[in-house]
């Protein structure tokens, strides 16, 4: 008998289109419908499932789209600071939801998204593609295998100047997140990986910012581009200390990086020639070990995850997990990140920026898994985004007083290249 495929909904058709890809390929699911107030992102939307075959049922407004019929789950790839807001929706209507990057904008979201999930009892996913990614995944199985003992110390990195591509992720809107968010927030890429990886929770951190490029401001590329790097120092459950930094400092390519050391060995991957993973092991000999340098392979479902090829192959698995945790597989169970994790993830960004702003003060991070810790955060609404924000609004950045307003004329001329379909190339200040 031929089992039904799971009808999944994609929420934003920019970032979406990745996750379109694999649920129009995947043997489990299908793309039932796509929401996006942007109208041209949904005919490429409908093209792209002729392309397949297939039909797509497009909307411009979220609440037709979750009324869609037979919908089973929702994928959220909508801005990065609302995925908790329509989350909730959608767990509230009865739908599955799998959440791009980040689970929330405040510490009130991480606690009103747990709960939503509890009380609704349906699968949760977050789709933090950096922990699949091949040397990630791979430093996942190794440690559990335990080749480098119990991790000491770990660092992550997550480098990507977007000045060049501020048009296009922008579209020359002040408001828009990517301008209004501090390098803080978008946390889990450099940090998500060491959870994953240590299976460790994070109980402390201390932010700590690096320097800002004021011309930057000038040139309309504040946060995105010569912005303040975010750098947290976490302390895990274990007493391991995690450097995690992000953010748009210079370097071409983009750094991905990741180190883990342990009490028998260390693992890390390469900064510059990306793919190569070096592990370090000693057996039992004093400070004398063997050095492994490869490139690894995927390990779960290979087959079907190399057909897809995007930020090295990574996306696959979110969408793979969220789908198999669905369908109650221990694959989904074992590796989907669950709400929990989520939220770990991504509130030691909230809290670093506090301590930033507090002078580099440590902060403790509570466990929302105890429900006894989630009232003292139920009005907690401090961010960077007024109307979520209101009273507690938080400054862009440390020292914000201290730098350039952006020229109104320099989002003019990034909306300018977005119309025309053209990248930043040369600096302009205004
Ligand atoms: N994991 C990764 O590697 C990765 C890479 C890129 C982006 N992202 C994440 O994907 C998400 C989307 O980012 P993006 O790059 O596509 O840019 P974006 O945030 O500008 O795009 C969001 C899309 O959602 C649509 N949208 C937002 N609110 C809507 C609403 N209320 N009704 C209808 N449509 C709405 C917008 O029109 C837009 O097309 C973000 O959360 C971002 O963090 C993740």
């Amino acid at each position: 008998m031929q089992m039904n495929k799971l009808k999944i909904g994609v929420f934003g058709g920019s970032r979406g289109t990745s996750m379109m890809e694999i649920l129009l390929r995947h043997p489990e699911a299908e793309l039932a419908a796509v929401c996006d107030k942007y109208v041209p992102l949904l005919d490429k939307a409908k093209k792209k499932a002729e392309e397949n075959e297939q039909q797509v049922a497009v909307y411009e407004r979220f609440d037709d789209f979750l009324k869609h019929p037979g919908l089973d789950a929702v994928v959220l790839a909508n801005y990065a600071n609302e995925h908790a807001v329509y989350g909730i929706k959608a767990l509230e209507a009865g739908k599955h939801v799998m959440s791009e990057v980040l689970a929330c904008e405040t510490m009130a979201q991480a606690v009103q998204l747990i709960e939503a999930v509890e009380k609704s009892g349906k699968v949760y996913t977050y789709a933090e593609n950096y922990c699949y990614m091949d040397r990630t995944f791979e430093m996942w199985r190794r440690y559990e295998r335990g080749d480098i003992g119990e991790v000491t110390y770990g660092e992550g990195e997550y480098v990507h100047d977007c000045s060049s591509i501020t048009p296009q992720i922008t579209y020359g809107d002040p408001n828009h997140w990517r301008n209004r968010m501090h390098p803080f927030f978008y946390c889990t890429h450099s940090f998500g990986p060491l959870m994953t990886i240590t299976g460790l929770r994070p109980v402390e951190v201390t932010g700590i910012q690096a320097r800002i490029v004021k011309e930057a401001f000038k040139r309309g590329l504040g946060s995105l581009g010569g912005g303040p790097a975010g750098i947290e120092m976490v302390r895990l459950e274990n007493g391991a200390l995690v450097k995690s930094i992000h953010g748009g400092l210079k370097r071409e390519p983009g750094s991905i990086n990741y180190e883990v050391y342990g009490t028998n060995g260390c693992m890390e991957t390469q900064r510059y020639g990306q793919e190569n993973l070096n592990v370090y092991k000693e057996d039992g000999k004093v400070c004398h070990g063997s050095l492994e340098t490869y490139i690894p392979e995927k390990f779960v479902s290979p087959e079907m995850a190399a057909k897809f090829g995007s930020h090295g192959g990574s996306d696959f698995f979110p969408t793979h997990f969220f789908i198999q945790s669905i369908l109650g597989r221990p694959e989904g169970k074992k590796y989907g990140i669950d709400v929990y994790k989520a939220v770990d993830m991504t509130i030691i960004g909230i809290l670093a920026y506090r301590s930033c702003l507090n002078g580099g003060k440590p902060v403790k991070v509570p466990n929302f898994k105890n429900k006894a810790e989630r009232d003292a955060y139920r009005n907690d609404n401090a961010c960077t985004t007024p109307e979520v924000a209101g009273d507690q609004l938080l400054p862009l950045c440390a020292g914000a007083d201290q730098l350039p307003k952006v020229p109104p004329q320099a989002y003019e001329y990034i909306k300018q290249l977005f119309l025309e379909g053209k990248q930043y190339t040369e600096y302009k200040e205004f």
